[in-house]
This record gives C-alpha cells, structure tokens and sequence, in this order.
C-alpha cells in the first residue's frame, strides 16, 4: 500500500488533535508542520516527533516530500491557505466550515477541478462509524421514510472578545463554528433545503451566539436545528422516520452511539468498537481517495460542500450577518 505523507498547516488547538490522529494510521507518515514562526512549528514538530519544521505556509506548501496539507487555520483563512497549498499541487484537506462563504468555497473547488488536485472538506463527522451505520440502516428502509431531524450543538463560551469563536475578523460565530454540523447533517440525511426560516441573536462583538433554524427539504422533510455559544446544548440528534426513529447519544457529532426504535419493536442499541479515536477516519479516506487517484470523496463530494455553504451564507443573509472582509 502507498504511503501518504501528510504535512500540517497551523499549529492550533484542532492541528494537535489531529496530529495525534494521523500517528496511528497504516501507510501514513506525518513528515511535515507549517507555522507563521518557526517557534510555533518547532514546538509542535517537537511535541509530535515530526522531522520538518517549516516558519512559513510558503515554505510547507513547496515542500516537495508532501502529498496532502490539513489546513487548520481560521475559516477567514481557509482559501488563501487551500490555493496556496492547491498551486503548489498538493492535496488539501481543509477544516469545517470550508470557507467564509460560498464564493470562497468556489474560487477553491473550480481551482481543484482545473489543475486535477484532490481536495476535501474535513467534516470529520460524516466519516464516523455510527453515522456510517446510520445511513445504511435509512437506506434499507428502517425507520421508513425519514422525515424530520432535531439536532443541535452548542456550548457555553467565556466572553473573550479577541478568540475567533467570538471575534468578527476571524469568521466568529455559532453558525461557522458549530452550527454547520447539524446543517451538514441534514444535507446529508435529505439533500439541500428549499426553504430555510430562522432566528439569530447576536452578541456583543456582533457575531451570532443564539441560533434556531427550519429548512424544509426536497420532499418535504424538515429539519430543526439549533446551535449557540451561550448555551450548553443536548448534543442529542433524533432523526424521525414513518416507521421509527434514531436516537444519536451525546454528542452526535463525535464518536458515539445510537438507539434504533423501529414501530411495534424493541429498542436496538448500537455501540461501536472503535479502531481509531475520531479524526483518524477522515485521513483514512483522504489515503484511500489518493491511492485511488480521486479528486473528490463520495461522502464529503464538492457538491455537498457548496451546498452547505450556500445554506450558510442564507442564513447569515437572513440575519444581516456580513464579516468585515466580506466589505
Ligand atoms: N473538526 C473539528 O472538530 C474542529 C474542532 C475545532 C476547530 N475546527 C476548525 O479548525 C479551524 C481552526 O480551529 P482551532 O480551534 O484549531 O483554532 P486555533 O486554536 O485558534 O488555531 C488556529 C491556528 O491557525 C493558524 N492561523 C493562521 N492564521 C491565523 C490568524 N489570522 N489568526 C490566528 N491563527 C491563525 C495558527 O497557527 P500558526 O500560528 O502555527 O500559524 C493557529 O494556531 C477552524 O476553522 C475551526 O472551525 C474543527
């Protein structure tokens, strides 16, 4: 089997987790970390036993020992950073949200498909073993048709104005941050919504931190989600079908377990022996997408990545929401 080597862009909170992720994986070779200073990647070169250090994104980007770059910066930064990685033909796997908005996601997708260069949203969720399981379970009909979805996340954050949890520049906000988990999970569940309603209270920097959201989908179905950063939310999702219904445990989003409760049946628990903690399962892919010469995942397609956005930018169209670079 073909071993991937993976270089790291950022050295923040998710890039560490991460980086732990990729360490256990076959065929896979974490070999590269890029900081916007050297101290940065020394350190996290150090922490996790990777041979190259690079002081710049530049620098990682031209490095020629590296297949595919994690972006793990800011959402504000995700496009510079994906076309900067993109130009110097590496794969990218870029974090959630995808980027600040639609147009942005599209400057990078049209990039990708042009130059041949396999490119992924890291919605590490739609890779997890129960929701792997979950979809399966719906096709063969188990719940009947699926028609409604409830499902949240959210968590209550200090006020620290500077954070980009909170903070305009950097694409602050519930909707970007967490919100665009349960939104993912409807498109996944019923495709992209026709008609979304919703209500946004905003904070004191001027970001979204109380959200609720309807969208009614192709045949109907509806999704009611929710997400904030003042609110310690269930973390449950209950997907509703005509012939029973799926409960995800907290939280739904990371690895976890389900109830299944079909109509006139006992409830079925499913627990899942995990082979790897989490963030692990999204690399996994990417390996096998590159080994397989793809260009884009059939469970995060580029499709689905633009249809999210698009969802994200009506929403924070609806609540008068615009990042100050967006200006
Ligand atoms: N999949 C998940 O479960 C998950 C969880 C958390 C976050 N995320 C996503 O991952 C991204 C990063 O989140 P995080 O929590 O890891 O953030 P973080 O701890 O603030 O780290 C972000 C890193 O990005 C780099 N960076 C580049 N430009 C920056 C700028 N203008 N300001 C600040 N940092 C900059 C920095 O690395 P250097 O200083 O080394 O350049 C920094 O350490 C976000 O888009 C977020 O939505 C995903």
């Amino acid at each position: 089997m073909k071993t991937i080597r993976w270089g790291i862009l950022g050295t923040g909170l998710i890039a560490q987790a991460f980086a732990k992720g990729l360490n256990n994986l076959p065929a896979t070779e974490l070999v590269a970390v890029g900081s916007r200073n050297q101290a940065s990647a020394d350190a996290f070169g150090n922490e996790f036993a990777i041979a190259t250090r690079h002081g710049s994104y530049q620098a990682l980007a031209r490095d020629p020992n590296i297949d595919v770059i994690y972006v793990s910066s800011p959402h504000t930064e995700h496009k510079e950073n994906s076309l900067l990685c993109m130009n110097y033909g590496k794969a990218v796997l870029c974090e959630k949200p995808f980027s600040l908005n639609l147009m942005q996601a599209q400057t990078m997708i049209e990039y990708a498909r042009e130059n041949n260069i396999f490119l992924m949203e890291a919605m590490w969720t739609r890779f997890l073993p129960h929701i792997k399981k979950i979809k399966e379970l719906i096709a063969d009909g188990a719940i009947g048709e699926p028609r409604m979805l409830q499902a949240d996340f959210g968590f209550r954050f200090p006020h620290q104005p500077e954070h980009r949890l909170l903070n305009p520049d950097l694409g602050g906000g519930a909707l970007l941050d967490a919100g665009v988990y349960p939104v993912s999970l409807a498109h996944y569940l019923f495709g992209e919504p026709k008609e979304i309603k919703s209500f946004a209270n905003f904070g004191k920097t001027g970001v979204d931190e109380e959200v609720a959201i309807t969208m009614q989908h192709g045949n109907g179905q509806l999704s009611l989600l929710s997400t904030s950063l003042t609110l310690d939310l269930p973390h449950e999702a209950l997907i509703l079908g005509t012939k029973g219904s799926i409960r995800i445990d907290k939280s739904w989003f990371t690895p976890t377990s389900f109830t299944l409760q079909q109509t006139g049946k006992n409830p079925e628990k499913f627990v899942f022996n995990l082979e790897y903690e989490g963030y692990n399962y999204e690399a996994l892919e990417v390996n096998q997408c590159l080994r397989n010469g793809k260009l884009e995942s059939d469970i995060m397609p580029w499709k689905d990545t633009l249809a999210v956005m698009k969802t994200l930018d009506v929403l924070r169209e609806q609540w008068g929401l615009k990042y100050p670079s967006e200006n």
